[in-house]
């Protein structure tokens, strides 16, 4: 072999080692988009030991912590980052939890074909959520639980028609629901809890047929609970307590097909506890503190399953229902700081509950509270 054709034989094999190397690592404007997203965070207690410490070299589908791509594309496909995990990292450096400053560099829309977002329990990262975030069209997960977050909720959010989770639980988010959220077809589990996200709940929130979970509590929401939502019939857990929600609760919520949590407590809500709910498949039941009136319905039956029960501190009169022994069951009762009068029925499930139960009302009586006809 002349030494001609021996070197065109190397340069051939050097080129084709080059281009599978180039094909089997991220695209250099993936990579450019993470190095921009790692520099606007810093991690103050594990510095040089951070989880950053992997995101170098070429190829940021191979080993960068936290980063995956998808297999034919090499494109980044996922960014998982939690403060709080089993991952030896963090027990490796003696902090069982992470800490972040920064903020969320608007970078990572660059990154089109993201599919999986996850920023979370960083506790100090702050600033806005990108705005850009709501052309990502490949987007299913944006999860940024418990940073320190401000601003609002994107207002096109409701683009992104594959997003199943949007979780931005525990932060500082302030500005109304945007309207364009209920066109968020695919969306599974909403969580915006612990925010001061204001306004009121979209009207046509039962636009969204996919959800089954929706969190929205310790917020500053007002207006009325919206009738809509008892059209979503996958909504498992309603949760709009500790906000400012008036108006009565809609009957038709206790008609809804898997709905077994409805927490509404410290709210603003008044008018009667719709019957409905007392025979619905409502298992976890909290009313507690708001303006409830009228009596206790008296509609309980085998249908009625309770592990919680709270209707204490609102306006309720009148006696406990007889029909209440009839529940299939009642584990936790509470019906303290109301103006409830009359005999405490005997009988299960009233046996096993504490005076707790029924304390500060108007004039109840009997087991577990003094006997009736005694001052
Ligand atoms: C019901 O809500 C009230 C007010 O938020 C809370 O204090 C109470 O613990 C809740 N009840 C149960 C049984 O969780």
């Amino acid at each position: 072999m002349s030494s001609v054709r021996f070197f065109q034989t190397i340069s051939v094999a050097a080129i084709l080692l080059a281009l599978t190397a180039t094909v089997h690592s991220c695209p250099p404007s993936d990579r450019a988009a993470l190095l921009a997203f790692k520099a606007a965070l810093h991690e103050p207690q594990l510095g040089k030991l951070g989880i950053f410490t992997s995101w170098t070299g070429a190829d940021c589908c191979n080993k960068w912590y936290g980063v995956s791509c998808d297999k034919e594309s090499r494109r980044v496909a996922d960014i998982n980052l939690r403060g709080e995990s089993e991952d030896p990292i963090f027990q490796k450096k003696h902090h069982r939890t992470g800490y972040m400053t920064g903020y969320i560099s608007p970078a990572i829309c660059h990154l089109n074909r993201l599919s999986s977002f996850t920023v979370a329990d960083w506790k100090g990262i702050s600033g806005e959520i990108p705005r850009c975030i709501s052309s990502l069209p490949f987007l299913r997960i944006i999860d940024l639980i418990g940073n320190r977050l401000t601003g609002t909720i994107p207002t096109d959010i409701g683009k992104l028609q594959r997003l199943t989770v949007l979780n931005i639980a525990d932060n500082a988010i302030s500005g109304n629901i945007p309207r364009s959220l209920t066109n968020l077809r695919s969306l599974m589990h909403l969580d915006i809890r612990n925010n001061q996200i204001s306004g009121p709940i979209p009207n046509d929130f039962g636009r969204l047929p996919m959800l089954s979970r929706a969190l929205l509590s310790g917020n500053k929401l007002s207006g009325p609970i919206p009738e809509s939502i008892s059209r979503i019939y996958r909504l498992a857990d309603l949760d709009l307590s500790r906000n400012q929600v008036s108006g009565p609760i809609p009957e038709s919520l206790g008609k809804m097909a898997v709905l077994s949590t409805l927490n509404l407590d410290m709210n603003k809500i008044s008018g009667p506890i719709p019957i409905s709910l007392f025979n619905s498949g409502i298992s976890d039941l909290n009313l507690s503190r708001n303006g409830l009136e009228g009596t206790i319905p008296d509609v309980f039956g085998v249908r009625s399953y309770f592990t919680v029960l709270d209707l204490s501190y609102n306006h309720l009169k009148g006696p406990i229902p007889k029909s209440m022994g009839s529940a299939s069951y009642i584990g936790h009762l509470d019906l303290s700081y109301n103006h409830l009068c009359g005999k405490i029925p005997v009988g299960d499930p009233f046996d096993h509950l504490e005076a707790s139960s029924f304390v500060y009302n108007d004039c109840l009586c009997g087991k577990p509270l003094k006997p009736c006809g005694v001052n």
